[in-house]
């Protein structure tokens, strides 16, 4: 399978970033993790992050005809991105929202998503496993499990 993964705003400074909630992991290293894990060498990856609402829109749309599946963690975007959101409605491919952090425990205005309407399902709170977790759940909706 074809899997997109995006990264949003300030997702590239993993490491170094409020290491007591998004951990030591960079975010090179998590996605040299997801690709090389045992499920991930089966598949084909194209990584992407961006700061900016409209790249990752052109991102959706330009590999609408690439992705089978997509992983996003659309960051801050998670909280207001309607635009974000009807991108990934726009395109008809299987779409898994994953957040490093559980935001449903932090500060109130994380709680509410306006991008998981769109996704599959959300997966929160698993630090960088939320993104192995998001992968296995793509994958078994791709392949009707
Ligand atoms: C995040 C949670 C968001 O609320 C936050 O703005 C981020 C990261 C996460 O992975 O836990 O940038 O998406």
């Amino acid at each position: 399978m074809n899997i997109l993964v995006i990264n949003g705003p300030n997702l590239n400074l993993l490491g170094i970033r409020e290491t007591e909630i998004y951990g030591t992991t960079t975010l090179a290293e998590l996605m040299i993790w997801l690709e090389t894990s045992q499920e991930g060498i089966k598949h084909k990856f194209k990584f992407y992050q961006s700061n900016h609402e409209g790249e990752i829109i052109d991102i959706i749309h330009d590999e609408r005809l690439w992705a089978n599946g997509i992983i996003i963690n659309p960051g801050a975007f998670t909280h207001y991105s309607y635009a974000i959101r009807d991108a990934i409605s726009s395109i008809a491919i299987p779409t898994i929202e994953v957040h490093l952090s559980d935001i449903l425990n932090r500060e109130k205005f994380r709680e509410k998503s306006v991008i998981s309407e769109v996704c599959l399902e959300q997966v929160s709170g698993k630090g960088k496993n939320s993104y192995l977790i998001g992968l296995t759940k793509l994958l078994n909706h791709i392949n009707g499990k």
